[in-house]
């Protein structure tokens, strides 16, 4: 007889059915496993055997056949012990076979019998939910489980005795609760931030338009300090943000108790990270910094210690919002639309272009430092501002500045035009000044004549690339929204076109 119980493989961050049949023939007495399972599922086998064993449940004196269908789709991952113990449980008689009809199942087993946490229970709930069927998971993932839908029947379970338990009828276990987890509660606020007027408003314009933005100065400017505040002028993800940014911390297994966060990721690995850590893959594939940065942020400090070919990875990830790996016979995409902030000393003792300072190995230093990072990933990077040390007087009688709280309402204002124009135009309601089209954005920029006339002058003096026209003209419509002005005006330019250029002056000025 062969029984079945469904279960998912995981592409991206999409479920895919999977179907585990089991059978029990007679021959020579052991567990095989069959279509394509990588390394952890083939272990299933030894801890499945453990895991009946100690539920009291003996395994048959015969052979047992596990396919995993279909046979061509590659299956990763641990989650398939449940799945199989479950289709062994109903070969044996332990758990009635129509029961397990309507669920798909996925868990991992421990030798004692226990079921452990897996990633990726939210998309193989929604896929379930999607299907019309149920859930069976382990208990830790039964909050996460909860988003996917308010009516489907989900079984969150410790061990495997529960599990049969629950199908007989003689202890059945509640259905789960969707947990949020509750924002940090003091978040670092930019009021503690004295002077640095202008890399506060590029802060504050990177926040509203979702634009990348270069901060380079000298240590202990507050750079880090500075990027370290963005997360509290950025508003909470939508609904929709929340499910699309959860389901790849559930893929990556970094939702912690089940629980969900409405805050946007704030990510910033070390500029050790490997390739693999950046844009995912690896061993087991699995979602990198920039997919766990997705709708929120990518911070990389000292942006020039990175490895370059770790760098320039993330161009493709910067330019489409998605990070494409090559496994071994297949390809895996994740979502990835982050915005990258960076931050940078201008040379590596720090203190090019300081007044006063004079750099021992001359403008040598600036050079081969700011060379590490690429052209073409620079001139993907929107804002930059020079961060220069905070003056004594701003130190010792800073001016009142304004708090998070009132920089974020502007962001909300602005970010809410962005939403009710790109709304009108039948785009989703998320989208921001930054991921509009080089086409689209020359629709909506609408410019008015003088500021046409300035563009058409810095554009022949300054001999801007077209990239470099087109991303001067995103950050102008944020700063008019950030002004409720309907059109893009001269003034919007100018000050785009300032921050176009900060790169540049201090590449030639070093
Ligand atoms: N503008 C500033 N206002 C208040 N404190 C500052 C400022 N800039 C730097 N500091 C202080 O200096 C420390 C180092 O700043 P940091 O952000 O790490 O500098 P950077 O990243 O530019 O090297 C901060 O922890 C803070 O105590
Ligand atoms: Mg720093």
């Amino acid at each position: 007889m062969v029984s079945r119980v469904k279960t998912v493989a995981f592409q991206g961050i999409e479920a895919v059915a999977v179907d585990v049949q089991v059978m029990v023939a007679p021959g020579k007495v052991g567990i095989q496993i069959v279509g394509l399972p990588d390394k952890a599922v083939a272990e299933s086998r030894e801890r499945v055997q453990a895991a009946l064993h100690a539920s009291g449940l003996s395994m048959p004196p015969k052979k047992v056949t596990v396919n995993l269908a279909p046979a061509d789709l590659p299956k990763e991952g641990s989650h398939y012990d449940l799945p199989i113990a479950l289709g062994l449980m109903v070969a044996l008689g332990a758990v009635p076979s129509d029961m397990l009809a309507g669920y798909c199942v996925l868990g991992e087993l421990s030798l004692d019998g226990m079921i452990t946490p897996v990633a990726g229970v939210l998309p193989a709930a929604m896929r379930a939910n999607a299907l019309d069927m149920g859930l069976i998971c382990p208990a830790e993932c039964g909050p996460e489980a909860a988003w996917a839908s308010a009516e489907m029947p989900i079984v969150a379970a410790r061990s495997l005795i529960q599990i049969a338990n629950h199908f007989r009828g003689t202890q059945v276990i509640a259905r789960p609760e969707p947990v949020i987890r509750a924002a940090p509660a003091n978040l670092p606020d930019l009021a503690e931030i004295k002077g640095q007027i202008i890399a506060k408003r590029a802060l504050e314009i990177a926040a509203a338009g979702g634009h990348n933005l270069l901060m380079v100065g000298p240590p202990g400017s507050g750079k880090s300090m500075l990027a370290q505040r963005l997360p509290s002028i950025l508003p909470p993800l939508a609904p929709r943000e929340l499910l699309e940014v959860s389901m790849i911390a559930s893929i990556a297994g970094e939702l912690s108790g089940g629980k969900l966060s409405d805050r946007r990721p704030f990510r910033s690995p070390h500029h050790s990270a490997s390739m693999a850590a950046m844009v995912g893959g690896g061993l087991r594939a699995r979602p990198g910094e920039v997919s766990l940065a997705h709708r929120g942020v990518l911070f990389l400090d000292e942006l020039p210690e990175f490895s370059p070919v770790v760098l320039d990875s993330l161009r493709q990830p910067l330019e489409g919002g998605e990070s494409v790996i090559a496994r071994a016979n297949h390809r895996v995409t994740y979502p990835a639309k982050f915005q990258l902030i960076a931050a940078m000393n201008p040379c590596r003792c720090g203190m090019a272009g300081e007044p006063g300072h004079r750099c021992a190995r001359g403008p040598r230093c600036a050079a081969d430092y700011q060379g590490r990072i690429s052209g073409p990933l620079v001139d993907r990077i929107d804002l930059r501002v020079e961060v220069p040390a905070v003056t004594a007087t701003d130190l010792i009688r800073p001016a009142p500045a304004e708090t998070s709280e009132e920089v974020l309402a502007r962001v909300v204002a602005a970010r809410k035009r962005q939403a009710e124009r790109f709304s009108a135009l039948g785009l989703p309601a998320e989208t921001l000044n930054a991921h509009c089209s080089a086409s689209l954005v020359e629709e909506i920029a609408m410019v008015d004549a003088p500021g046409s006339r300035l563009l058409q002058e810095a554009a022949e003096k300054l001999k801007f690339s077209a990239r470099a026209y087109h991303r001067i003209l995103k950050v102008a419509r944020t700063l008019a929204d950030l002004d409720a002005a309907t059109s893009v005006q001269r003034v919007h330019l100018a000050e785009a076109i300032s921050y176009r250029l900060a790169g540049e002056r201090l590449a030639t000025a070093a």
